[in-house]
């Protein structure tokens, strides 16, 4: 929906409100210097560490570390979902977010099925509580009626028309079967959820946007899926969604670690053995969005699995999606259970306790990567040593976190009792395109630039053909190019431009939270920065260079005197 509302729209409402008010219209600011200040709203506090700047409209609590533009505080504090925190924005200044026909209509349609599936689930929980049936099988589940409860469980009747008759008094049927949960064949309209327990799932603000649901009683002429969700819709992308993730994101817990599980019933098993920061995916592997989501929230993810070999298999895929994204100071372990079972059955073999012996048994991303090439590669012999540690070369390519890749690398050839370090490097076009290289000297220059929009840019340094490839530099470029069209935008305003590009759009979040130093010539400082980083990237080609290729090593040596020379000019 928001890919809907015009991308200007939203920065000139950015423009035109000033988050000191729209934040004062929720908790008590007080002026201290250039900046508001509170306690801060998302978390428990006595003193005020969350502030509130009017120059750069952005707030941070340097507390919690929670921090964003106007947009951003209403979607935490008020639980909005981004186009309603649009909404309430532009209300708040009387404007009417702007849509053509098309858009109008995707934007009801929208609302309608968010309208459709709450009363769905208000449905659904009524249907249960007249089920002796299905409280029987949660009962046999061992689900407590507040667990129910809690997770909203519901039954859907065992009937094709059930939901249908009670919706299509109030809704269109285009509406209902955009919700997913009436289905289309020839010309019948028919429930698509029958006979199952239904699992509301929810977004990360909370806000229903589709349903798993599990049958109770197997039919042996026709069976059926154990397990069926929503399909896509315009609200729910499989893909993108954990189960639980708006209750496990408020959980203590979840700030040192999250769980990611494989299914509901794991969830709400754990759930009620007290265990509440976990999270599961519908029946898709763990994906690339997923493992950025739960980073927000938590320093670890701890994927389990079944030790079968599907599990180790779905565990595999999970490094490969990792490594692209993972930064410093992530991290990521795995947890094979024993084969055949899952969490749910752990829970109920040995409650908590048996959980807790269980997950001591986890094992680093460093020793899943070992124990799996260790198999593949005879490490008795001297080619297969090197086939180990190509392939390890091959898998940490896409590696951007540069302290964890240094560890990996050091602690994998520890293993296996070598020394040597392929320092070659081969990007695949793939890579170069989704990783967002990032140093800490070019967060540096992006923090500078995105604090101090108005500084004057020596352009021929950024377009300097050494650093023209560099995904970092591609994204510097494109704020610098941002400014040049707005040339009074904040850092607000800046991070907002990129919120549909999730993997840009985190970086720049997290460097918007580093330590804000005030220079005297900002300009020379974010100058110095960007020669700083050609100069490493010679450095690194130095130490690359074959030492007996003076030619070139001579060659490098001049590139880096000259730098130096440059960048006293500024
Ligand atoms: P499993 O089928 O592995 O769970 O599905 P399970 O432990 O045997 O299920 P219970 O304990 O008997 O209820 C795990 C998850 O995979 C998805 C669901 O999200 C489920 O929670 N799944 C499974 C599907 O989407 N479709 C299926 O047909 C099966
Ligand atoms: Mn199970």
């Amino acid at each position: 929906m928001s890919k809907n509302i015009p991308k200007a729209f939203i920065d000139s409402l950015l423009e035109k409100a000033n988050i000191v008010n729209i934040i004062a219209n929720y908790i008590e600011l007080k002026k201290k210097g250039n900046d508001y200040w509170a306690r801060c709203p998302f978390h428990n506090e006595k003193t005020s560490s969350f502030s509130v700047s009017e120059n750069k409209q952005f707030f941070h609590c340097f507390g919690c570390g929670a921090h964003g533009n106007a947009i951003g505080f209403l979607m935490d504090h008020l639980n909005q979902p981004y186009p309603e925190a649009i909404e309430t924005l532009a209300n708040n200044l009387g404007l009417e977010i702007p849509r053509d026909k098309n858009t109008d209509k995707l934007y009801e349609t929208r609302k309608n099925i968010q309208e459709i599936l709450s009363e769905a689930k208000k449905d659904y929980i009524e249907q249960l509580k007249k089920s002796p049936e299905a409280i029987s099988y949660l009962k046999m589940r061992k689900i407590t009626g507040d667990t129910a409860k809690n997770f909203q469980l519901g039954y859907a009747e065992n009937n094709f028309q059930s939901l249908k008759k009670k919706l299509i008094k109030k809704y269109l049927e285009s509406d209902l079967l955009n919700s997913g949960l009436i289905v289309k064949k020839e010309n019948n309209s028919y429930d698509k959820f029958r006979g199952r327990i239904m699992f509301p799932i929810h977004d990360s603000h909370g806000n229903i946007i589709a349903f798993g649901g599990r049958i109770i009683s197997i039919n042996s002429e026709k069976p059926e899926a154990k397990y069926i969700n929503s399909p896509e819709t315009i609200l729910f992308s499989k893909k993108k969604t954990l189960y639980n993730l708006h209750f496990a994101n408020k959980d203590r817990s979840t700030k040192n670690n999250l769980y990611i599980v494989e299914g509901y019933m794991d969830v709400i098993s754990l759930f009620q053995a007290g265990i509440k920061n976990a999270v599961a995916t519908l029946g898709t592997a763990v994906s690339q969005e997923n493992l950025a989501q739960c980073f927000k929230y938590t320093k670890e993810i701890i994927c389990c699995f079944d030790g079968d070999k599907a599990g180790v298999n779905a565990a595999w895929r999970c490094v490969e999606n990792i490594i692209p994204i993972i930064k410093d100071g992530d991290a990521i372990s795995f947890v094979f259970l024993p084969q055949g079972n899952d969490p749910d059955n752990i829970i109920e073999k040995g409650g908590s306790k048996l959980w807790e012996e269980k997950i001591k048994n986890k094992i680093s991303i460093e020793e899943f990567i070992f124990r799996k090439f260790s198999k593949e590669c005879d490490l008795n012999t001297a080619s297969g040593k090197t086939q180990f540690l190509q392939n390890i070369n091959f898998l940490l390519e896409k590696l951007n976190a540069r302290i964890l890749k240094t560890m990996l690398l050091e602690s994998l050839n520890k293993k296996i009792g070598s020394k040597y370090i392929i320092k070659k490097k081969n990007f695949s076009p793939l890579t170069k395109i989704k990783k967002f290289k990032t140093s800490s000297i070019l967060h540096k220059a992006i923090s500078i630039l995105m604090h101090n929009p108005k500084i004057k840019i020596d352009e021929n340094l950024i377009n300097d053909n050494r650093i023209k490839d560099n995904t970092g530099i591609h994204v510097l470029k494109s704020i610098i190019n941002l400014i040049k069209v707005k040339p009074d935008i904040n850092i607000g305003r800046i991070i907002e431009n990129y919120r549909t590009e999730i993997i840009i759009y985190d970086s720049l979040q997290k460097i918007s939270t580093l330590p804000v130093t005030v220079y005297d010539y900002p300009d020379s400082e974010f100058h110095a920065c960007i020669c700083l980083f050609i100069k490493n990237l010679l450095k690194e080609k130095m130490s690359n260079a074959e030492p007996s290729d003076l030619e070139s090593v001579r060659s490098i040596i001049n590139e880096i005197k000259e730098l130096e020379e440059k960048s006293k000019k500024y």
